[in-house]
């Protein structure tokens, strides 16, 4: 039943494929009909030129058999060569719905489950999809409709012979079978292996200062090593299944060939069988064996192919990001948190306690608070990156979850503390927010942020690759970039986290008052780390332990509030 189920689903890829697919079978079943035929022909080719002592004919048996062969490998490479495309074509699909799949996975799920085991998910167990998938349908196809072709002469020729040749095939029917459900389990758990393989390795990557510095090469090399065996471990199960059901069938046909030898020889013996039909049954038999013996393997394959899939299935089963479908428009009044708590993750402690606030439209707002306070979570609910347990968030009015999640996103632009860009020329990297940007507009976005000049500085210019060659900006660029990507964008709302803290603090004044043009006419919500940054905002919201603990203008929480006081103090000292 599962296997069914997993068969329908494979076979919604193959849909693009169908015609490609029809003319692969199409050479299959020739191949294998030129198979029976060969095997067929030898009763009446021998009768007639050996046992009737037309010897005359003889000359043209290697003609014919050359003839036939080269027909067969004909079909058979045209088949395959077909057959592997479509499983290539297949495979890319069910590759690129992964990849849309993540992209509308809400972030705390990708998080949850781990990068490396999600990343990896989408490579590896398509990359193991790709070859067996493919193997299967070259074999597959062809290899049951020669059996099916090669018993059909065998029954032919004399049923009761072939009966008995065949009274092996219970075992290794029985056999191919338990050896599948060893091999799928094997398939899953080498994956899973796999998958903390690929995610030590990103560690390695992303923390290769820390592990230098903390000299903990052999903890780690134990780890990785400890994957590296489970995966070995399981690597090899699946070897030996593989090999174990091929090898099953190679004695089977021992068997079969003895049996037939026995029990033909003894037929003609009792004159009750011509040699000419004795020999092609023989050869029938013979030749059922290698397909069969393939054929067991592709059933092998296939419960590898189904355990490889049931982990893919796991990420295609997880909940998508739903929005409403009111069109997001640009904010006139402004967003309001009514009692909002969150927390990342259930045995988390919550992030944000029961938050009452408004943010007014087309005014600057400050964040402000001590680290882990909880500013940037405060601030990623309002793209819904994360949605809160308790509460609800309004924008004019309508609970953010009415929007259409694209339209409202598409209200923002965000710089981050740590931006990240994509391994493309800088000139991409901005245009990404406006495709339709023209050159003035982006060179006049960069002399806002502030990186025209280094910009222009690069021999490349905007055409450099970023990440190429070990080409690396310095945090402080990766912030200006990211900072004319919102100039070029100029979104209804423009959300500053931390976004200047590796900026030396001239530019920094200079970036604000380029920030000052767009006041009064955009949402700017900025979470600031020096706080002289942020005095002339109209609005500032001080948060601390999850809670917003003061709110107002800066004059006002100077009098009102001792810790913004505080803050402000001590900040201000350097
Ligand atoms: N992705 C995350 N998963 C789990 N906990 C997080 C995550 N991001 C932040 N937190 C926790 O939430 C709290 C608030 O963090 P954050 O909003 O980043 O603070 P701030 O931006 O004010 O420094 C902190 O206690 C932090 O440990
Ligand atoms: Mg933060």
């Amino acid at each position: 039943m599962e296997l069914l189920f997993f068969l329908k689903e494979i076979l919604h890829y193959l849909k693009p494929f169908w015609k490609k697919f029809l003319l692969a079978l199409f050479f299959a079943i020739l191949s294998s009909l030129l198979t029976g035929f060969s095997t067929w022909a030898i009763k009446p080719i021998f009768n007639y030129v050996f046992m009737e002592k037309h010897y005359e004919y003889f000359k043209f048996i290697p003609i014919f058999i050359i003839t036939v062969f080269t027909l067969i490998g004909g079909f058979s490479l045209l088949q395959a060569y077909l057959m592997k495309s479509v499983s290539t074509g297949m495979v890319n699909f069910i590759r690129l719905d992964l990849f849309k799949k993540c992209l509308s996975i809400p972030v705390s799920y990708l998080t949850h489950y781990g990068e490396g085991q999600t990343i990896s998910r989408v490579i590896n167990d398509t990359a193991q999809i790709e070859p067996i998938l493919g193997d299967n349908f070259q074999t597959f196809f062809k290899e049951t409709l020669t059996v099916i072709t090669l018993l059909g002469v065998a029954f032919y020729q004399k049923w009761d012979l072939t009966l008995v040749a065949l009274s092996t095939m219970p075992i290794i029917v029985f056999g191919s079978k338990v050896l599948g459900v060893k091999t799928r389990k094997a398939r899953r758990l080498a994956q899973s292996a796999t998958g903390e393989l690929t995610q030590k390795m990103n560690e390695l990557t992303r923390g290769i200062k820390e592990i230098k510095i903390s000299g903990s090469y052999e903890k780690l090399s134990d780890l990785f090593l400890k994957e590296l065996n489970r995966f070995y471990r399981w690597s090899l199960k699946i070897t030996k299944y593989r090999e174990g059901s091929k090898s099953l069938v190679d004695v089977m046909t021992g068997f079969g060939g003895a049996l037939v030898i026995g029990y033909g020889g003894y037929l003609i013996i009792k004159n009750e069988l011509t040699p000419g039909a004795f020999l092609s049954i023989l050869t029938a038999i013979l030749l059922i064996f290698n397909p069969l013996r393939k054929l067991a393997r592709s059933y092998t394959g296939l419960k590898e192919v189904q355990g490889a899939w049931t982990r893919i299935q796991e990420i295609f089963e997880l909940p998508e990001e739903k929005g409403g479908i009111l069109k997001a428009f640009s904010p006139s009044k402004g967003f309001l948190f009514k009692n909002v708590s969150f927390r990342y993750s259930p045995n988390l402690p919550l992030a944000l306690k029961k938050i009452n606030l408004f943010l007014p439209a087309n005014k600057v707002i400050a964040l402000v608070g001590p680290s882990g306070a909880g500013k940037t979570t405060l601030v990623s609910l309002l793209p819904r990156f994360y949605d809160p347990q308790e509460g609800e968030i309004y924008l004019d009015g309508h609970s953010l979850k009415e929007f259409d999640i694209l339209s409202l996103r598409n209200l923002f632009g965000i710089v981050l503390q740590e931006p990240f860009l994509f391994n493309l020329s800088i000139w991409d990297n901005l245009i990404m927010v406006k495709p339709e940007a023209t050159k003035e507009e982006v060179i006049e976005a960069c002399r806002l942020a502030m990186a025209y000049e280094f910009i222009e500085k690069l021999p490349q210019g905007y055409e450099t690759i970023l990440g190429e060659e070990g080409f690396s900006l310095s945090g402080g660029q990766k912030q200006r970039l990211a900072l004319a990507r919102v100039f070029l964008k100029k979104p209804p709302v423009i959300i500053l986290d931390e976004a200047t803290s590796q900026i030396d603090s001239l530019t920094e004044v200079a970036i604000h008052q380029a920030l000052d043009q767009l006041r009064g006419k955009h949402t700017i919500i900025i979470i600031a780390h020096r706080l002289s940054t942020v005095k002339k905002a109209d609005k500032i919201i001080l948060l601390d332990k999850g809670r917003v603990v003061a709110e107002g203008t800066h004059e006002e929480l100077l009098i009102k509030s001792p810790f913004y006081k505080n803050l402000y103090q001590s900040f201000h000292k350097d």
